[in-house]
């Protein structure tokens, strides 16, 4: 059995992999293209299309990241060919101490503060309670569902988004439409955390930052399609004052890494992370790597994603 692998760190990866299915061979792009080419499964993230292009007789895909928006989109991407994605992994509770750091920063004040530092002014804020501090998730995939638990669990009230009905303890859950207007309407923080398709691209519009609070705040660890940057830049406000919008902490941009010709860069309400909010940790990773291929190898039912929707 051929496999072949590719993502940054590739000879951690190779050796977890190895370890877990002794008998299988490895390639990678660093291969000769005989070597290489027509492997029966394919672990990767973000493969080049050239590299794709060469593998006409996979029998599974497993991509090595939670979001399948890149892979769906890559034009050499074989087609029938089910692909199974991590879920959680590990990332889960990554993104949500991401998410807690960022509801904190707003929820403490940290932005105002950083201000006043700079005016060296002395101006303490009551501090507003965590009850009246709703926090709105977006997406209750098994990131998003971990995120909005790890936030409940610090004492603020979540609603949560998907668009089809969910059920989740200790999370008001909305769907639909409807339940997104409903949801907007009431959160200070909104998180996204939904996968970049077709359906989601600038779900985050005019329309919907209109619909927040005023004074609300944004964390996206999500995708960057998700959002209407211009629309973002308009909620923001320009200069020092705080626009409808109070600030937004990005981690996830349309163009990685974020041109240099971005605004949102310096603009003095944007806090811009390089896609760091959840790293995949290696070690369960590749357990759910070999299992993965391990499934398919057997011809068991795999859990793969719908291409048409898109996750
Ligand atoms: C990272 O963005 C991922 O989808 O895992």
């Amino acid at each position: 059995m051929r496999i072949l692998l590719h993502i940054d760190d590739i000879e951690a990866w190779r050796d977890a992999l190895a370890e877990r299915l002794p008998g299988a061979e490895i390639v990678t792009a660093d291969d000769p293209a005989d070597k290489r080419r027509d492997a029966d499964y394919l672990a990767v993230w973000k493969p080049p299309e050239a590299l794709l292009a060469e593998q006409t007789r996979a029998r599974g895909i497993v991509n090595l990241g939670a979001g399948v928006d890149a892979l769906l989109n890559n034009p050499a991407l074989p087609a029938g060919v089910p692909i199974v994605k991590l879920r959680d992994a590990g990332m889960a509770e990554l993104i949500g101490d991401y998410v807690r750091y960022g509801v904190l920063h707003f929820q403490r004040d940290f932005d105002r503060y950083r201000r006043q530092q700079a005016q060296r002014k002395w101006q303490e804020h009551a501090v507003a309670d965590k009850r009246d501090w709703p926090v709105g998730v977006l997406g209750l995939g098994a990131i998003g569902a971990r995120v909005a638990a790890m936030i409940a669990a610090d004492g603020f009230p979540v609603h949560g988004w998907s668009r089809s009905p969910k059920s989740l303890e200790g999370i008001t859950c909305h769907h639909g439409d409807e339940g997104l207007v409903e949801l907007l309407g009431q959160v200070r923080t909104l998180v996204l955390l939904l996968p970049g398709t077709n359906s989601t691209r600038h779900i985050i519009n005019a329309a919907a930052l209109a619909a927040l609070p005023e004074g609300a705040s944004l964390i996206n660890p999500g995708r960057g399609s998700l959002i209407d940057e211009a629309a973002l830049l308009a909620a923001l406000g320009e200069g020092e004052r705080e626009g409808r919008l109070r600030g937004a902490i990005l981690d996830a941009f349309p163009e990685e890494p974020l041109p240099e010709s971005s605004p949102l860069w310096w603009h003095p309400r944007i806090w811009v992370t390089p896609h760091m909010a959840g790293p995949t940790p290696l070690d369960e990773a590749v357990d759910q790597v070999a299992e993965a291929i391990r499934a398919f190898e057997a011809g068991e039912e795999v859990e793969s994603i719908d291409p048409e929707a898109g996750y």
